[in-house]
């Protein structure tokens, strides 16, 4: 069960989110409304049909997801009727915490391997309605983990608990590992990030047909000069 008035709250200094590029929090540049708009995009798509748990995947590596999937858990949040839990599922090289500053030395790992309560892994970071679900260590047999009834269980809780809670989940690159092809059987929606003049056809093809017949709700075209 996921408690959150148990939740830790760890303020970080805007400059460090800044520097990180959590750009959504910035109303006053001009990439934040890039954001917006796949804000506007994600929930155009889910609202009315009541999706609420979306993963955020790209072909390769280093292609924007984790920053795709921090930005727009951020958008989702600012949205006055939504609440936000944003969890690193790339178990392998989780990155979240340190996009938000944080160092914490549990994590969702530990809900795994160690049966820690989710309640005393969550994290607030001090923005309004979010809530982090956030990596810290290596999990080497991360597919293994990704395909226990364990997670299957979670993400269904995570799914049924709050209707009007989205839960957006970072994964690591579709081709690389199997993790997010697996996690595309468990959520409502899949955003795969591709990266302006340099994923390349053929993989963006080859994760097409892997994502064949699964919720594909878009795509982003990220790094791209606006
Ligand atoms: N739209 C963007 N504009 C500028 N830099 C970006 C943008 N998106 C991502 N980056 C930068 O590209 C790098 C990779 O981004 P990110 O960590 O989000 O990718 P990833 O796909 O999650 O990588 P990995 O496969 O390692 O998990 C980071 O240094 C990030 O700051
Ligand atoms: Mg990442």
């Amino acid at each position: 069960m996921i408690k959150y008035h148990q939740t830790r709250i760890i303020s970080v200094p805007r400059g460090v989110l800044k520097e990180n590029r959590l750009i959504a929090l910035f109303d006053e540049l001009p990439q934040a409304d890039q954001y917006k708009i796949l804000k506007t995009q994600v929930l155009q798509r889910t609202k009315i049909r009541g999706l609420n748990t979306l993963m955020i995947t790209s072909p390769s590596a280093n292609e924007g997801k984790s920053l795709t999937a921090a930005n727009l858990a951020i958008c989702l949040a600012k949205e006055l009727q939504n609440t936000v839990l944003l969890a690193d599922l790339d178990l392998r090289t989780p990155s979240l915490h340190s996009l938000f500053g944080l160092s914490p030395v549990r994590g969702i790992s530990d809900f795994f391997m160690r049966d820690t309560p989710l309640s005393e892994l969550l994290i607030s970071p001090g923005i309004h309605k979010l809530t982090i679900l956030p990596g810290h260590e290596r999990v080497y047999n991360s597919s293994e983990v990704m395909g226990s009834p364990k997670m299957k269980n979670l993400i269904e809780e995570m799914k049924q608990r709050y209707q009007d809670r989205y839960i957006i989940f970072d994964s690591p690159p579709l081709l690389d590992y199997a993790d997010s092809l697996i996690l595309s059987d468990y959520v409502d929606g899949i955003i795969l990030v591709t990266e302006y003049a340099k994923t390349l056809f053929d993989k963006l093809e080859k994760a097409a047909q892997l994502l064949q017949g699964k919720n594909l709700i878009g795509t982003v075209l990220n790094k791209a000069a606006i």
